[in-house]
């Protein structure tokens, strides 16, 4: 696993943007999208790049690391209602291009394996985008998730619930239950490209650079993967 140490959050948005350019010239067209706000200054990056002509994504396909249960589409705190606003309406990705499991479906299973099945149909993901938990969560795989996991559904622990309130009225409100893209799904992105900026990042860095694999730590998964990079700004930098 690459670490890439950066001064600010801005210098992460273009390190993002920069990698999405090149896989996209690579001929890539299948980009999996994290939500939450580590990656908000990189999707800002892309669509002022795009906006600007330095690139374009519009027959880009947006793949979504996971969405809360029981939260329709169009709810403003879905993810993706999110990734449409964020990204796909303003780089002109047309909805039939936005593949997100289906949070609504009586069969939850059923869910999971059609959204596998429907990333394969686009040939996987050429670059996928993930933030990281203070607890080490990637998607939403906490601690003690197999590494062999497929899209699943989770309980979220309360630090997570915790963590996403300020999108909600309060607590109450948040969602207990999400489905995300397992580890497994995740290390099978040609390229995985791990985004963590500020000082509440620093300690799960610190454990990540390391080195240990552990269950514990569900991003150290990616340590197995050939072509991962964690990016980071200086508040998050281990010492
Ligand atoms: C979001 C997601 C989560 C977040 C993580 C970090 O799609 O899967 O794993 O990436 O919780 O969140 P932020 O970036 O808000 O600190």
């Amino acid at each position: 696993m690459r670490f890439v140490a950066l001064e600010s959050e801005q210098n992460v948005a273009s390190f993002v943007a920069d990698r999405v350019a090149e896989v996209v010239e690579l001929g890539e067209t299948v980009l999996g999208v994290a939500t939450g706000s580590s990656p908000v200054p990189a999707y800002r990056e892309i669509v002022r790049r795009q906006r600007s002509g330095e690139i374009d994504l519009r027959n880009c396909h947006l793949v979504l690391l996971d969405d809360y249960l029981g939260v329709p589409p169009d709810h403003p705190a879905s993810y993706h209602r999110t990734i449409v606003e964020t990204l796909a309406e303003p780089l002109g990705i047309p909805p039939t291009h936005i593949l997100g499991p289906d949070t609504m479906a009586p069969d939850t299973s059923l869910s999971c394996q059609s959204f596998e099945s429907a990333i394969d149909r686009l040939g996987g993901v050429g670059l996928q985008i993930v933030g990281i938990g203070r607890n080490g969560h990637i998607g939403f795989n906490e601690p003690g998730t197999a590494w062999s996991s497929r899209t699943h559904v989770v309980e979220l622990t309360r630090s997570t619930r915790n963590d996403n309130a300020r999108f909600f009225h309060d607590l109450d409100h948040v969602p207990t239950r999400a489905i995300t893209q397992g580890i497994a799904t995740i290390l099978d992105a040609r390229r995985v490209l791990l985004v963590a900026t500020g000082e509440a990042k620093r300690p799960v860095l610190e454990q990540l650079s390391i080195g240990l694999l552990s269950i514990d730590v569900p991003a150290s998964a990616l340590h197995c993967h050939p072509r991962a990079t964690v990016v980071f700004d200086q508040a998050a930098q281990p010492r």
